[in-house]
């Protein structure tokens, strides 16, 4: 979609314009208007046809830009908007490619979405939030772990408002609500020396998901399938936005590690190191982001790696 689609919706949202005028407006053949027409169609637009021309009667539900700059009330961060219907990646997009800070890769569905440690994140048509952020900024590597905390602490807020549940942030970084996965977020960082040159925040939210969308995938769940409602996910996409880039402008180490501890999952319960096999009781984050486990041998600081629940430990 580009800015003579936008042109084309804003024209026949208010009128029924032929397809001759059209052509006139935008300098282009009737043909090629009618190409694009049917593109908008595709792109889930309803559009009444008579002899008169074109009318919109109905938007689309597609996170197109067009849709979604409505809702963004940010000052920087998304106001180069990029999307695609289909992509491999949009981390993997946004790495190999240069854009500016600020920049916001979205897509509705992808064929290789990525997670972390070599997983797969599936990416449903239509029913998440696929999208990266790019950010080119000089940031200490010492905080990155920190910073890239500000990520789910932002997204966990938006979805506890918008659905009134209660997100918990599974260290580092994925969000659970009633103990299943609820969204997940790859950060990816490029380094030049020790200086920051890009970082590309990844996340997938499962938002319209049913059960059947999810199946292989016993920890995975979706707002639906918890609410059985559907939620609106240019208000949600646009709410994370507003709410990351809040986040980052007024970014306070510490105001950041204290909010994950007061939602982090399993505190106070006893946990496993996947890989490591340290086991021992959730105490919190420490000061750089790490987590701290009290294990039979005392305090012990974790700084990478997976987290999962001692049921029963016999
Ligand atoms: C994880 O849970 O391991 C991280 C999942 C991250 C998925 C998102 S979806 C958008 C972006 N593009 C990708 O290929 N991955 C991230």
């Amino acid at each position: 979609m580009d800015r003579i689609d936008e042109i084309i919706l804003e024209r026949i949202k208010r009128d029924t314009v032929s397809g001759e005028e059209l052509s006139e407006i935008l300098g282009i053949s009737r043909s090629a208007v009618w190409k694009r027409i049917r593109k908008l169609e595709e792109y889930g637009y309803t559009i009444d046809r008579n002899r008169k021309g074109y009318r919109l009667k109905e938007g689309s539900d597609l996170l197109l830009p067009y849709e979604v700059r409505p809702y963004i009330k940010t000052n920087w961060l998304g106001k180069n908007y990029i999307f695609f219907e289909e992509i491999q990646s949009t981390n993997s997009f946004a790495r190999e490619n240069d854009y500016p800070d600020g920049t916001v890769v979205v897509a509705e569905s992808q064929t290789a979405g990525r997670g972390r440690k070599g997983r797969k994140w599936i990416s449903v048509p239509h029913r998440g939030i696929y999208a990266s952020i790019i950010l080119k900024r000089n940031i200490n590597p010492y905080v990155l772990p920190v910073f890239s905390l500000l990520f789910p602490l932002a997204v966990r807020n938006v979805l506890q408002e918008v659905s009134g549940l209660e997100v918990k942030i599974k260290w580092p970084n994925d969000l659970y609500v009633n103990g299943k996965k609820i969204a997940g977020f790859l950060i990816e960082t490029d380094l030049e020396g020790n200086t920051v040159q890009k970082i590309v925040a990844g996340f997938g939210i499962n938002i319209n998901h049913n059960k059947e969308d999810l199946k292989g995938l016993n920890i995975g769940t979706s707002l639906k399938i918890i609410t059985g409602q559907n939620f609106n996910r240019k208000e949600i996409i646009a709410k994370v936005l507003m709410e990351i880039e809040k986040n980052i402008d007024n970014f306070d180490k510490e105001k950041v590690i204290q909010q994950v501890n007061n939602s982090l999952l399993w505190k106070g319960k006893k946990i496993r190191i996947i890989d490591d096999n340290i086991k021992g009781i959730l105490i919190g984050l420490n000061s750089t982001g790490g987590i701290v486990i009290q294990t039979k041998n005392g305090e012990k600081y974790i700084y990478s790696g997976d987290v999962s629940l001692i049921v029963d430990d016999l």
